[in-house]
């Protein structure tokens, strides 16, 4: 294994209880820092039915008392010291992030940071950071077990040997890795969102049926899911926020076309509402 020994990872929701799984079932111990009492028990409850339901599947070479006696969860960052590596996982807010990420160079000075942000600069959120160059994004995928990328964010700090260490990371949790340069959308938000986007101006001009456009793409291209079907399960509302962001700060062409913000706007979100370019 060349996964640092102790792994902290700051905020255990949905993606935090996934990556401390992650680090857990590949050898590494692993500290949780949560907000409080409720958010850290619900955090550790989280992590526990996720590993059973692995270790149901035969996918854990341990039992669950074995993984989980690796695990602590902590409402206190000063149980981070001595951790390698700390991965932060609190919501999508730059404030937050920043606070969180200044916190945790004081409580584990020798650390390696990480961010999970699915879209904040890396070399905005390093300007809270007095050691911007022990500091990256490791981009996880949701569900965490079962996704096979981390996408490695290198900022303008970051150092060759950093990210060449990260990869040694990624392949120590059996994923797949791609390096990329800080830039909004990253590559994998970049092009989804861009291929989603054409999809949804074809739908709107009457092209051919969401059904078809993501035919084209699945029976075509290979493509495991559709775009339009893909963003149903993600979210127009999150894909609706990605596409604004990214027009800003790429350009027009990422310009959320009507169907998209009239969607969103009648509550039509995709899976979790029910409706989105499918019935669910
Ligand atoms: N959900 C996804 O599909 C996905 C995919 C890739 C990346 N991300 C990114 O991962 C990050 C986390 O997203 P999520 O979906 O897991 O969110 P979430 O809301 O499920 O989890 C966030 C967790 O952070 C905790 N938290 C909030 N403030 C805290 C604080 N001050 N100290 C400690 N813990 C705190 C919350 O209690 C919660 O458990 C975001 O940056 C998001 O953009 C999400």
């Amino acid at each position: 294994m060349n996964l640092p020994a102790k792994v902290g990872v700051y905020g255990g929701g949905r993606m935090g209880a996934g990556i401390a799984h992650a680090f857990l079932v590949s050898g590494a111990s692993v500290t949780v820092v949560e907000a409080d009492e409720a958010a850290a028990a619900a955090a550790a409850d989280r992590i526990g039915a996720s590993l059973a339901k692995a270790a149901e599947r035969g996918k854990t070479a341990e039992s669950v008392a074995e993984l989980t006696a690796r695990l602590d969860v902590a409402t206190d960052a000063a149980a981070l010291a001595g951790c390698g590596l700390v991965v932060e996982a609190v919501p999508e807010s730059a404030e937050l992030k920043a606070a969180v990420l200044a916190q945790v160079e004081t409580s584990a000075p020798d650390a390696v940071l990480a961010t999970n942000t699915s879209s904040l600069s890396i070399d905005g959120l390093a300007k809270s950071l007095a050691r911007p160059e022990k500091f990256l994004g490791l981009h996880f995928f949701n569900p965490v077990p079962a996704s096979s990328l981390v996408e490695i964010v290198v900022g303008s700090a970051t150092p060759d040997a950093l990210a060449a260490e990260a990869r040694g990371w990624a392949e120590a949790l059996g994923k797949a890795s791609i390096t990329v340069a800080d830039s909004p959308g990253f590559a994998s938000s970049r092009l989804g969102v861009a291929l989603a986007l054409e999809a949804m101006r074809m739908l709107e001009a009457g092209v051919a049926s969401a059904e078809d456009i993501d035919a084209a793409m699945t029976s075509g291209y290979r493509h495991p899911t559709g775009p339009l079907r893909t963003t149903d399960i993600v979210g127009l509302d999150v894909r609706l926020a990605i596409a604004e962001h990214l027009a800003r700060e790429v350009g027009e062409r990422f310009a959320p076309p009507e169907i998209l913000r009239a969607k969103v706007a009648a509550g039509q979100l995709g899976r979790k509402s029910g409706q989105g370019f499918y019935r669910w």
